[in-house]
């Protein structure tokens, strides 16, 4: 039997969609943010657990160059939104494993009121487990915590309404640290 030309075309399509779909695989993520999104790599963040918006939003700003990584951007530059928004669901929908975090005894008394004066909560819910575009902060990886906090007072991260760059202009090293370490530590 020979194919008439749409049939061809149609052969074609599915091809690219089945190749676009692989590209999208969760299975391609894990390799840096763990099985199921649960990271355990300092530098990486957790995706499970993550708010869907706020997840499709970064990769979204990944895409776009608004927010920029060397290992992070090629990743998310082949993908659509459809992709992306699924890949989204998929992670947001991903059970966040409990936090192996310590943070010391000193930090974890100070954290609290650190972040009730600075007002961490109001945005990132009571538990710090995010909502909408905000995201999840509750066991985070410590090291990425400090890393972002110290890059939103920097100004190289850069956020879609500057609310965040403009939460950590006021957070000393000091009060950074603190509340990195405690906040990783939460959900344990
Ligand atoms: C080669 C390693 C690597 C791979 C593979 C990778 N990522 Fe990332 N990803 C990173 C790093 C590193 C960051 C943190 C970048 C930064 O410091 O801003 C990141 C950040 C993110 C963020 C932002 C999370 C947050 O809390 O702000 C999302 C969302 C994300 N990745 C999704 C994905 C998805 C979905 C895939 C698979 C399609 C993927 N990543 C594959 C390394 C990777
Ligand atoms: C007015 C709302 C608001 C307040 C207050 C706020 N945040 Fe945020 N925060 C956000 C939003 C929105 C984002 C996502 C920014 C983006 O990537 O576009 C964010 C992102 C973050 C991130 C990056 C996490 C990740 O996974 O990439 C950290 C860390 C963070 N906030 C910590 C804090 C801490 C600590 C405080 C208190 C000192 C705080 N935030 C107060 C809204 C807020």
């Amino acid at each position: 039997m020979r194919l008439a030309s749409g049939d061809a075309t149609a052969l074609a399509v599915a091809f690219f969609f089945s190749a676009a779909a692989a590209a999208a695989d969760p299975k391609a993520c894990a390799a840096c943010h763990g099985e199921g999104g649960n990271s355990s790599n300092p530098a990486v963040p957790s995706l499970a657990g993550q708010p869907a918006q706020f997840i499709s939003t970064a990769l979204y700003m990944f895409r776009a160059g608004n927010r920029k990584d060397p290992q992070m951007t090629p990743m998310a530059t082949g993908l659509s939104n459809t992709e992306m928004n699924d890949l989204a669901a998929y992670f947001s929908a991903q059970k966040a494993a409990p936090s192996r975090h310590r943070a010391s005894p000193d930090n974890a008394a100070a954290g609290p009121s650190l972040a009730q004066k600075f007002q961490c909560m109001q945005c990132h819910g009571a538990r710090m487990l995010g909502q909408q575009h905000i995201p999840r902060l509750a066991g985070q990886q410590f090291e990425y915590l400090r890393a972002q906090l110290r890059s939103f007072k920097r100004g190289t991260r850069m956020d879609l309404d500057g609310k965040m760059s403009e939460s950590a202009q006021p957070l000393s090293d000091k009060d950074i640290e603190v509340l990195a370490d405690y906040i990783a530590g939460l959900g344990s």
